[in-house]
């Protein structure tokens, strides 16, 4: 259908059948007549007639179902505008991907962009149009369990990695059938959540949302994102469901988006408890108003729009929502195939392929990040292993929002070992948080057997993800035992930790030879941990969150505001300056930290020039060479401090990095350009600008180390 026919569309609608296009219910609406809404805060109000007038379902499906409930749909909808089907499509669909806080830590985007792919040709086959991903929001307190679908703390990433996931489920031409409509959330700032507590209040400055928090979903939404959520929290006191000054005056007007702004899952209603709509009628009113196309899993629209459209604005407010979901839905082909060359033959071929398969692998060894390796890793294939705790033969290790892998299909850690022949002397599966004196003395003896001791520890998948909020980020203490009893056996102790979430580790380094953070990796797990314990894949992942020493430092994340009293500056100052008494300030594992089997040198920096005009670009490079005896994988940071501003600025932020293959003894030089546009930041008086004066710019392999100049930026 052409653009312009949608108008034509348009005109012979009625009221009812806007509204319904408006309104997004679950899928089993269409299949099951048993389903109740749920986690609404009133029941569904819809009639048996209404439901044939809805736009768009979200939920689970097969492509036989997609078939059978929209020619179900289609021969009931009187003007034969086809359904569109949403899904959470997260970090994969049936080939389930390591968690996208894992996938960040691979710091590739290429990589991540294939995962995407992967998931939007999986998804599609089966029947789906849309994903709610990426998730891009700023993630800064792991006691948030939704730290686990974002990729990490810091704005370039988040906006490099979520564009890639653009692309990947886009693909440049939504008529393809092989593509999926991305839906970038959650705008804004979910991730800011006080005490890491889900759905709690949020209260940010503008200079912190538009230098930080904003610049994802901006990214996003100019790779060509065609749909967006707004968040569950309040900005400056209104919730982003009805913030007219978020939707409409910087998304819209500022940003010129032009594509479809959905609600998160009863947001709508949830204005009611928030205390800023009075009932249904009030919660419609303010959510349009402000520019919520589609209301997702209530009904307050069809409750109130019939009344509320008298008033010819909120009817005009209606159309233009209407028009681009319409027109959303002919984006994707909908119009022309409603069905969208699904067919059961192409699932069945496309589903868990082994090309996706082989993808999964490289990203769960691309995301493992290894955090201590007392020259223990990588392990001789002759050993023998004893394999021990939580996640030894568990296939739980997909991680929260896979809502369609199937643990059947999963690589434990246990058959990753199998599968490389590996000598194994016990395979012990515990309880995460008890394991009884008689069980331990048992494993204690098996260990005593083995030469190597390899312990799978972790979280619960329940304890991450939404609503996967915890106020304690150790392993639990039945682990810590576990491994303190390991560790008198003085035999090489390796711990592979399966989680969603930045936790504290202090007891576990101290304990263990080595660590590998394995997060959910998905269904390839075993297999990937098992090339990277056994040196087929040299681990190259860095940490895209930093890993705080305990609850008590949080938030603490690398790129800071300065501070009056920065403690590095103040040696002789005892008491009277930013820091802790108790803990250092700095977080156990910092942000873009992460070892290899090889070291990497860096030396023989070179500038092009010390000043930088604002017209031109100048050039810094480094040698980086590998003294180490395994090729490897090396992501080299550059980061950026502007010295005097208007604000306060970060102490220091990523603006570029790059990824290099290095054999042993080879050297290789890594260039980056900057120009004046890298050093621009938004100054709390409506201006993007940059300062001329002093820049430091650091070269190295995470933000807590590297080589330091200085430029100066002229007229
Ligand atoms: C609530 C979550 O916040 C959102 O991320 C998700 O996409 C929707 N539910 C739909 O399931």
């Amino acid at each position: 259908m052409k653009n312009e026919e949608i108008k034509t569309l348009l005109s012979k609608m009625t009221l009812e059948e806007k509204i319904g296009q408006l309104t997004q219910i679950r899928t089993s609406y269409y299949y099951n007549s048993n389903t109740s809404a749920t986690g609404t805060i009133s029941k569904l109000k819809f009639t048996k007639e209404q439901k044939w007038m809805i736009g768009t379902v979200l939920g689970k499906l097969d492509a036989k179902m997609m078939f059978e409930i929209q020619k179900e749909y289609l021969d009931n909808n009187r003007l034969g505008i086809p359904l569109l089907f949403m899904h959470d499509i997260i970090h994969g669909f049936k080939t389930i991907f390591p968690i996208p806080l894992a996938l960040s830590c691979s710091w590739d985007e290429e990589l991540i962009e294939k995962t995407a792919r992967v998931a939007a040709r999986e998804g599609s086959s089966s029947g789906y149009q849309a994903t709610f991903s990426p998730m891009v929001d700023i993630v800064r307190d792991p006691r948030w369990g939704r730290v686990i679908e974002s990729f990490g703390e810091d704005t370039l990433l988040n906006s490099i990695f979520g564009v890639a996931m653009v692309r990947g489920y886009q693909n440049g031409d939504l008529k393809d059938p092989d593509t999926l409509i991305s839906c970038v959330k959650h705008f804004a700032a979910y991730g800011a959540a006080e005490g890491g507590r889900d759905y709690n209040t949020v209260d940010i400055s503008e200079c912190r949302l538009r230098n930080e928090y904003f610049p994802p979903y901006y990214e996003a939404i100019k790779a060509g994102a065609k749909s967006i959520m707004s968040s569950f929290n309040v900005l400056n006191g209104i919730p982003a469901t009805a913030n007219t000054w978020l939707l409409r005056k910087i998304l819209r007007e500022e940003w010129g988006y032009e594509g479809v702004v959905i609600s998160d899952w009863g947001a709508v209603k949830e204005l009611i408890p928030h205390g800023t709509a009075e009932n249904s009628i009030d919660a419609a009113k303010l959510s349009l108003k402000a520019g919520i196309d589609i209301e997702m899993a209530t009904t307050a629209y069809f409750e109130a729009l019939p009344e509320l459209c008298k008033d010819k604005s909120m009817e005009k407010l209606l159309d233009d929502a209407v028009e681009r979901i319409l027109l959303l839905k002919n984006e994707c082909g909908l119009f022309e195939d409603p069905y969208r060359g699904i067919s059961y033959e192409k699932e069945k071929q496309t589903l868990l392929c082994s090309d996706f398969r082989k993808v999964a692998r490289e990203a769960a060894s691309k995301s493992a990040v290894l955090l201590k390796n007392s020259d223990v890793l990588p392990l001789e294939r002759s050993k023998n292993v004893i394999l021990i705790g939580p996640y030894a033969s568990n296939s739980s290790i997909l991680g929260p929002w896979s809502l369609d892998g199937d643990l059947n299909d999963v690589i434990t850690i246990e058959q990753g070992l199998i599968n490389k022949n590996i000598r194994l002397e016990g395979v012990e599966t515990t309880c995460f948080n008890e394991i009884s004196k008689e069980k331990s003395e048992e494993i204690i003896e098996k260990a005593k057997r083995a030469d190597v001791i390899v312990l799978a520890l972790g979280e619960e998948e329940e304890k991450s993800g939404e609503a996967g909020c915890v106020s304690n980020i150790t392993l639990p203490e039945a682990q810590i035992k576990l491994l303190r009893c390991m560790k008198k056996l003085n035999k090489p102790l390796i711990v592979l930790l399966i989680n969603g979430r930045p936790l504290d580790l202090t007891n576990v380094i101290e304990e263990a030879d080595a660590v590998l953070e394995c997060w959910f990796p998905g269904t390839e797990g075993g297999n990937a941990i098992a090339d990277i314990l056994y040196g087929d894949y040299n681990p190259s992942g860095k940490l895209t969150m930093s890993f705080p020493r305990g609850v008590g430092q949080i938030p603490v994340y690398y790129n800071n505001l300065a501070t009056g009293r920065p403690k590095e500056l103040l040696k002789n100052e005892k008491r009277y300056k930013s820091q802790y008494l108790d803990v250092p300030n700095e977080p156990l594992f910092p942000f873009g930290y992460g070892l290899g089997y090889s070291k990497f040198k860096y030396d023989n920096l070179n500038i092009s020039k010390k000043e930088l005009s604002k017209k031109e670009r100048i050039s810094c490079s480094i040698n980086v060479t590998n003294i180490g005896k395994y090729t490897g994988i090396e992501t080299v940071q550059l980061y950026m401090r502007d010295k005097v501003a208007d604000i306060s600025r970060p102490v220091k932020q990523l603006i570029k990095y790059k990824q290099i293959i290095i054999n042993p003894n080879e050297t290789k030089t890594v260039e980056f350009t900057i120009d004046e546009k890298d050093l621009r930041y938004w100054n709390g008086e409506n201006q993007y600008k940059s300062d001329e004066g002093l820049f430091e710019f650091t070269l190295g392999k995470d933000s807590s180390e590297g080589i330091s100049f200085e430029v100066r930026l002229i007229s």
